[in-house]
């Protein structure tokens, strides 16, 4: 039997080539080789954002087809949404019981977001019962499959350390083996930065997101740091103190592109505004077919229900088969 995957992402609207190259990208070749099980984890959003759910019905699809557009395949990988499969919350139940509070308030994860919270102006109200079970939630979703292995960002490892000892309280307690001990598998990807140098995120403004047209991504590239100590186009420049640009280059560009760069850039036979107008050209060439299947999407948003509604119900009868083994060990009536 194929191993089981679980992972999920907050909806947090229109994802950006950070999510593409950091996880989304590593979710489809994984889901050659494992039974994937990927979330659209609602109520994590709701940890932090209850009082903002205007968009979470838009936000949802828009992850969902970018996730679609990437290469996540509906027919290899189940894609739900968390909410749909309410055996989960049933299971956050049980797991909330047997997990100390000391344990989540160690949790370093919801430390900082918590310490953002507070660090926001009238935001400290917002470090409510809900975000504190964060961990217990995720551990949720993936004992809701029992899965075995959770690609995730580093930032989330610790959550996936507290799943483990989780999954091991509970099998004492309940004195089974029931619940295999998830692993966190990291993903080995290069992590892009933003279009300033910074972490690229949503909410700095320097990203590129997976859905913005040809035209768009050319232009946000022609902004994308360069070596700030190059003066004029014919000046020496020093690909390794260029900041963003040839970082671009060098997850985009061939290998033997990224050595051209390399020279024309130190001879100062490339003038950076050129050089960033073939890298717009190159990234767009990388991100022409998973625009096409946005596209697609875009204008079949019934396709897009569809698979959510499926997979939904897929993850459902799965849920079920534990929940109804957790009830047992449980000894619910
Ligand atoms: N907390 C994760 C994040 O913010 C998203 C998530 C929710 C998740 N449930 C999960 C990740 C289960 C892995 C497994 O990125
Ligand atoms: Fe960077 Fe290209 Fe300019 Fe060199 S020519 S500094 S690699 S943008």
């Amino acid at each position: 039997m194929k191993q089981k995957i679980m992972s999920g992402m907050r909806p947090t609207g229109k994802l950006h080539l950070g999510h593409y190259l950091g996880v989304i990208d590593n979710w489809v070749k994984l889901q050659e080789e494992y039974d994937c099980y990927f979330s659209v984890a609602d109520w994590h959003a709701l940890t932090t954002k209850y009082d903002k759910t205007e968009n979470l019905r838009q936000d949802i699809l828009d992850v969902v087809m970018d996730w679609l557009a990437c290469g996540i395949d509906p027919d290899k990988s189940t894609i739900y949404v968390q909410s749909l499969v309410p055996e989960t919350a049933e299971l956050h139940i049980y797991l909330s019981m047997i997990t100390p509070q000391n344990w989540v308030e160690r949790d370093p994860t919801l430390k900082d977001m918590a310490k953002i919270l507070k660090s926001k102006e009238g935001m400290a109200s917002q470090i409510n019962y809900g975000l504190m079970g964060y961990p217990v939630l995720m551990t949720a979703d993936i004992l809701t499959f029992n899965a075995d292995l959770v690609p995730v960002g580093i930032d989330q490892v610790a959550h996936v350390e507290l799943s483990r000892d989780i999954v091991r309280r509970f099998n004492n307690v309940y004195n089974t083996d029931f619940f295999n001990e998830p692993q966190p598998k990291l993903n080995n990807c290069s992590l892009i930065c933003g279009l300033d140098g910074n972490k690229m995120g949503k909410s700095f403004n320097n990203d590129i997101k997976i859905s913005d047209s040809a035209e768009v991504t050319a232009k946000k590239v022609m902004i994308a740091i360069t070596d700030r100590s190059r003066m004029r186009k014919d000046d020496p420049g020093h690909p390794d103190e260029c900041e963003v640009a040839f970082k671009y280059w060098k997850i985009f560009g061939e290998e033997n592109e990224i050595e051209t760069v390399r020279c024309e850039c130190e001879k100062g036979l490339r003038g950076c505004a050129d050089c960033k107008r073939k890298l717009g050209a190159k990234i767009n060439e990388r991100m022409k077919e998973i625009r096409e299947r946005r596209t697609h999407y875009e204008q079949h948003p019934e396709l897009v229900e569809k698979i959510i509604r499926e997979g939904s119900e897929k993850a459902r009868r799965e849920a079920q088969k534990v929940l109804t083994e957790v009830r047992k060990l449980v000894r619910m009536y």
